[in-house]
């Protein structure tokens, strides 16, 4: 069995390259990315040493470059986590999550018809569905609930999802979609709110929270993630959309404050700035069709899953100072100074 991982220089989709590596030692790997300022090879150095992995930098809009790939690779399963995954950057600049996530998906999709590829598995996210209200915690989004985008990075990951499901109805292409609520874990990089909360925390700056904190989100360590991708691929139904979600909400300043916790930092650190434009109230997953379907249950607790997360940013602290020395430091500026 060949996969081709795309984004897998990404955070879920490098977590996704080594559990993939570890639990099926038959199985080939083929990781695409365009190695955008989100995806690091210094992330897949491990993975470079398995003579079973082989990295391709290509864009997934590239459409010569894609078949040229498949046309040398020949996968059997597709799994694309290529994107631009960031809500405050598409704020800045939606028609690059356009064309990445809505085009690039078209082109994987094409490829995946042209090459006869068994299974084309798209990773998608809760926040298709919008949000809900924080007065309402019996509501949760099911497989069934509209679409319902807020932003331009949700609204383009929506425009794939349908252009997925397009696909399957009009060619027959053996597509599956998983919506994931939101992930934390090792190698996510330190513009996401838990890898930037421990990464300031770590050197004392300050903690900005957007608006008053009261924002929920449901956490998922990114480990529980990859498992349920894995039964999907092997076991989901064409054509089928499957939720994943950690049950586990929390506002956003919980979070920070269990982070300062663990690290043994002042709650002086924690800063209110301006709220983001048009900011999600509340995801909530109910993740029983892949439960009832596939037995999948999350594994990893908050607590523990956020103590293993920051433990891992304290022995790394060099890939933090290399994946941030660049873009990054404009990028920061931008979005919080003066904020
Ligand atoms: P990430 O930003 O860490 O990684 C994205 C990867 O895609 C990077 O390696 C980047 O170089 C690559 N990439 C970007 N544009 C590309 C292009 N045009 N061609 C090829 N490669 C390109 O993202 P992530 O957090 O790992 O998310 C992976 C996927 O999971 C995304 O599709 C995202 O929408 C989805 N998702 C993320 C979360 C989360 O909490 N992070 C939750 C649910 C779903
Ligand atoms: P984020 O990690 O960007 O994920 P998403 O917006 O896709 O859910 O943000 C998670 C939550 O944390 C979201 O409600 C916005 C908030 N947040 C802050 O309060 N401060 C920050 O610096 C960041 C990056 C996010």
């Amino acid at each position: 069995m060949k996969i081709a991982i795309t984004g897998g220089a990404g955070f879920i989709g490098a977590n996704f390259v080594y559990y993939i590596l570890e639990k099926y030692p038959e199985y080939d790997v083929i990781c695409i990315d365009a190695l955008t300022y989100a995806g690091n090879m210094e992330t897949l150095e491990s993975a470079l040493a398995d003579r079973r992995f082989v990295f391709r930098k290509a864009d997934i809009a590239d459409r010569t470059a894609i078949c040229e790939i498949f046309e040398e690779h020949r996968p059997d399963v597709v799994v694309n986590f290529a994107a631009e995954s960031h809500v405050d950057r598409s704020i800045e600049n939606p028609e690059l999550f356009l064309r990445t996530n809505i085009l690039g998906t078209q082109v994987l999709l094409d490829a995946c018809n042209k090459y006869s590829v068994k299974r084309f598995h798209q990773v998608s996210t809760d926040e298709v569905y919008g949000d809900l209200p924080l007065d309402r915690p019996d509501l949760m989004f099911t497989e069934e609930r509209p679409l319902h985008a807020s932003s331009p990075y949700s609204a383009s990951k929506a425009g794939a999802d349908l252009l997925v499901q397009a696909y399957y109805r009009t060619y027959g292409t053996p597509v599956t979609i998983s919506r994931c609520s939101n992930n934390y874990g090792p190698f996510q990089f330190p513009e996401k709110l838990i890898p930037l909360m421990i990464s300031n925390a770590m050197k004392n700056k300050p903690l900005p929270v957007y608006g008053k904190g009261e924002n929920v989100r449901d956490w998922l360590y990114v480990e529980d993630h990859c498992t349920a991708i894995d039964l999907i691929i092997h076991k989901g139904r064409p054509g089928e959309v499957y939720n994943i979600g950690g049950n586990n909400e929390r506002t956003n300043l919980e979070v920070v404050r269990t982070i300062v916790r663990i690290l043994g930092r002042s709650e002086n650190l924690i800063t209110f700035v301006k709220d983001r434009p048009g900011h999600d109230l509340r995801y909530a997953i109910d993740a029983s069709k892949i439960r009832k379907e596939m037995g999948w249950e999350p594994r990893t607790g908050f607590e523990e899953g956020l103590k293993r997360t920051i433990e891992w940013y304290i022995s790394n602290q060099q890939w933090i100072e290399h994946v941030t020395s660049g873009e990054y430091q404009g990028y920061y500026a931008r979005m919080y100074e003066n904020r």
